[in-house]
């Protein structure tokens, strides 16, 4: 039987000879970044997030500081949750801000609204909350209207969150911006990349001119803005997005599909699956479960391993408030329920390459704990 890997990506033959064929038009056309794939999959990937702006970036982490420079955060400081990848507070600390980092709720692990009220105050320039494992939690509501109250601009990390949705309102459309990462392991990916959404036309235009050094947008030889710098991205990486912009919305109903079959098999069991709220539609980047208090997250870690199974990275083991870089910005605050979120969930594998059968044997693993 075919070992359970902790991640795999397959395109096929199809998919190859169109992504070579792409290539060939952009040799042709000897114009090798930001041209005809660039526009192509940005207007591409704005049809398929139902949001009128979208740009294409070096990474995630590029579009949350373009996004943050944009909104101008110099000096000031932006609120983030602990639960997420360190990229979120480097983005922060790149464009000039302090992070404020807080705790968490314990639905979805994001950003908790409470939190976020009782920290708000007059130097915060902008608020993040993170779609965990491609989740968004419905308290994003609450943490909308705190932001509109203090006039705080919101940023959505949608790292994970490619696709996902709650009430029908898509990933990206809560706040100013929206920002996805196409690294490897994403729900899609261009190798390398990230895209920034936004539903503001005067903060796209500004994030247009910050994307390639702060230039004039009918004068590209004339540099007005500052805080601007090289935010663009090679024709080929383009391409490929262009490709998997044609697969992702069934790369995601697999995702989907296996997230159910963790559901069926683990009902009844003391193993809590995270799935959907009535009103949301996950991507699925991330399988949580949350284990029974009583087996450690090593003790899994070593059965599934005699088994063959490997866990992926938690969402998340470590989180921020742990990390040693950021001692300093966390002194003497408590992040309890990240504490205990963090050291006890689990994500076993849940990409689109798995097969059901595998869902069925990892669970039965799982059960036999
Ligand atoms: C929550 C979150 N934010 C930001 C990023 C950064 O994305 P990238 O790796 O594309 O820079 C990641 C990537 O793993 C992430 O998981």
């Amino acid at each position: 039987m075919k070992k359970i890997g902790v991640f795999d990506i397959h395109f096929s033959e199809e998919e190859r000879k169109l992504f070579y064929s792409y290539c060939d038009q952009i040799f042709e056309e000897a114009y090798l970044t930001n041209h005809t794939f660039v526009k192509k999959f940005e207007k591409e990937f704005s049809t398929f997030s139902k949001i009128p702006y979208s740009l294409l970036v070096p990474s995630g982490t590029a579009a949350l500081e373009l996004a943050l420079k944009t909104i101008d955060v110099k000096g000031k400081k932006v609120i983030l949750p602990t639960n997420t990848f360190i990229a979120t507070a480097v983005a922060v600390i790149n464009a000039g801000a302090t992070p404020l980092i807080l705790d968490i709720e314990n639905q979805y692990f994001s950003l908790s609204p409470e939190q976020l009220k009782n920290n708000i105050e007059e130097e915060v320039a902008a608020v993040i909350t993170v779609h965990i494992g491609g989740h968004i939690s419905p308290s994003i509501k609450e943490i909308q209207k705190i932001c509109k109250e203090n006039n705080i601009p919101l940023i959505e990390d949608c790292a994970h969150a490619h696709g996902a949705s709650l009430d029908g309102a898509s990933a990206g459309s809560f706040g100013v911006a929206g920002c996805f990462s196409h690294f490897l392991t994403k729900i899609m990916t261009t190798g390398e990349g990230g895209s920034l959404i936004s539903n503001n036309q005067d903060f796209f235009q500004k994030a247009i001119s910050l994307r390639r050094f702060g230039h004039k947008l009918d004068n590209p030889l004339i540099h007005e803005l500052p805080g601007g710098g090289n935010y663009k991205v090679s024709e080929f990486q383009a391409a490929l997005g262009v490709v998997e912009l044609k697969r992702i919305q069934s790369r995601i109903d697999k995702r989907r599909e296996l997230a159910k079959a963790y559901k069926k098999n683990l009902d009844g069991t003391n193993w809590k699956v995270i799935t959907d709220s009535q009103d949301s539609k996950g991507s699925y980047y991330k399988q949580i479960i949350i284990p029974p208090e009583e087996i450690s997250r090593t003790e899994i870690e070593s059965i599934l391993t005699k088994a063959q199974i490997p866990l992926t990275g938690g969402v998340y083991n470590h989180p921020l408030h742990q990390q040693p870089v950021m001692r300093d910005y966390v002194q003497g605050q408590s992040f309890s329920v990240a504490d205990d979120f963090c050291s006890r969930h689990i994500c076993p594998p849940c990409y689109p390459e798995l097969e059901l059968k595998d869902i069925d044997l990892i669970c039965e693993t799982l059960r036999k704990l």
